[in-house]
């Protein structure tokens, strides 16, 4: 599980529904078959939020949505929810394109762009525009995205390994992961006071501090700075990570590239997508789907269990750890032929082709579910859209990085090379391209923290 835990997922269900691991010296359930899944997911009163990855996230987003106990979880639930419907999603589109443009304005034809960075840095861009407004400063934005890096990094470690006394020596690794924790903490905190002196504005940030002026938030401003830090964090990391799995799959089928960019072009004609566009980028929206599919960035979730109960004729006492994969429901191949194979068609070819009914899980399922769904569609539709109508990315020669495992599942560190799209009319760009002698990478900082040391798994 810690050395190569995609393989090891993907062994666990010919073992049967329900297999038991471990984890350090832990012993966990992990739940193989989608019904049982599902059922896991309906009852959260029975598996809560909990587990050594739940523990850990606690430490970092305190009692916030993502990681509360099921008995406050409504509450939470209720308060945010306007935020991420549809009509405040769609009143966000104009932004999310206009920033998706000038992510890649600069770009120039034969430049090695740092993939990783310029998405995490979209993302990050985005969803503090939606929590913060502009509270959250480009220069601190930057730091949260820095943080992020280390963050995702030690979070996957202290879940596959739950021990906590290696996480209390003074390693360099230790050391990292505390001081980004502590460092997003302060960040949040210099945003919240800043906006206490400032003028109000119309986001979740003023929304809460009405609230806990209220008395409607029990725990006031603690509740307010742990729901922007869980939102912060969750709803950068994911959407960045798909992107650039995204990215990297389409330069290894150039046959989906194409029919993208067919698409885009039909549908765009040259302007940036709007609201209205989004319901015709169909092709756009199977891409990001099937990519959700073959690489979901949520891989891997524990919980635990609140009292006695059954699962698979098996009886499970109070306090077990019970672990659900997405990677591993979308790469069974009962549920899906051939899942190593990216085939956007997939989502096109009706029901069958599709999978089973609920065997397609990247934002979970139940009262639990992803509340960002359909604010990272949005945004993810937009920006690869804009960035296909306009460039082809190819990976340099012989340098295609594979999916990394860490809290998130994606390519970390991707660079790749961008063709102007208007310099090679029609032209069918090979799979990887040699770089230019002295071509530039863009976004170089967020590359060295991103390559800083390790990519997850190993170092971490
Ligand atoms: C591609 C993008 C995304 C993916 C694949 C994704 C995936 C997921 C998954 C699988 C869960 C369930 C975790 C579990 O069962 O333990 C989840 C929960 C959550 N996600 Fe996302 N997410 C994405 C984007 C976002 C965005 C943009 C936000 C915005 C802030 C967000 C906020 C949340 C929150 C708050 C929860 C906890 C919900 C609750 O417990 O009520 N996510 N996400």
């Amino acid at each position: 599980m810690f050395r190569r835990p995609l393989d090891f997922l993907n062994s666990l269900p010919a073992r049967g529904d329900l297999v038991e691991i471990r984890l350090g010296p832990q012993r966990a359930w992990m739940v193989c078959h989608p019904e049982l899944v599902h059922r896991m997911l309906r009852d959260t009163h029975t598996f809560d939020k909990g587990g050594p990855q739940y523990e850990r996230l606690r430490a970092l987003m305190g009692n916030g949505v993502v990681t509360c106990p099921h008995a406050e979880h409504r509450r939470q639930r209720r308060l945010l929810q306007p935020t991420f419907r549809p009509a405040a999603v769609a009143a966000r589109t104009d932004l999310m394109a206009e920033e998706a443009e000038s992510l890649c304005r600069d770009w120039r034809s034969g430049q090695q762009v740092d993939v990783s960075a310029a998405t995490l840095s979209l993302t990050t861009r985005l969803i503090s525009r939606l929590l913060l407004s502009d509270s959250l400063g480009p220069a601190a934005a930057d730091e949260v995205r820095h943080c992020l890096t280390a963050i995702v990094r030690g979070l996957f470690v202290r879940t596959v390994v739950p021990v906590d006394v290696l996480f209390r020596l003074p390693t360099p690794a230790n050391r990292r992961y505390r001081r980004a924790v502590e460092r997003v903490r302060e960040l949040i905190d210099a945003a919240i006071a800043e906006r206490r002196r400032g003028t109000p504005r119309d986001d979740l940030l003023e929304l809460l501090l009405a609230e806990a002026e209220d008395g409607a938030i029990p725990a006031g401003d603690r509740e307010v700075h742990d729901q922007l830090v869980s939102l912060l964090l969750t709803g950068s990391e994911s959407p960045s990570m798909c992107l650039a799995s995204a990215f990297s799959l389409l330069a290894q089928h150039p046959e989906v590239e194409r029919r993208l960019h067919a698409e885009v072009d039909t549908v765009l004609a040259g302007r940036l997508p709007g609201v209205d566009d989004l319901p015709r980028l169909v092709y756009t929206r199977s891409v990001l789907t099937e990519t959700l599919r073959h690489s979901p960035p949520g891989w891997l979730f524990t919980r635990v269990t609140t009292r006695e109960t059954e699962l698979a004729g098996r009886r499970l006492p109070r306090g077990t750890t019970v672990l659900y994969s997405p990677y591993l429901l979308h790469h069974d191949p009962t549920s899906f032929p051939e899942p190593d194979r990216f085939l956007p068609e997939r989502r096109l070819e009706g029901d069958a082709a599709a999978g089973p009914h609920g065997a397609l899980i990247p934002f979970a399922a139940g009262n639990r579910k992803c509340i960002g769904d359909l604010f990272s569609m949005a945004e993810m539709t937009v920006a690869l859209a804009t960035v296909a109508a306009r460039w082809r990315l190819r990976h340099p020669a012989g340098r295609i990085a594979p999916p990394r495992p860490g809290a998130t599942l994606g390519p970390r560190s991707l660079t790749m090379i961008c063709t102007a799209r208007a310099d090679a009319p029609g032209g069918t760009a090979p799979h990887a391209v040699t770089l230019a002698p002295g071509a530039t990478t863009a976004a170089p900082g967020v590359e060295k923290a991103r390559r800083g040391g390790d990519n997850g798994v190993h170092h971490a």
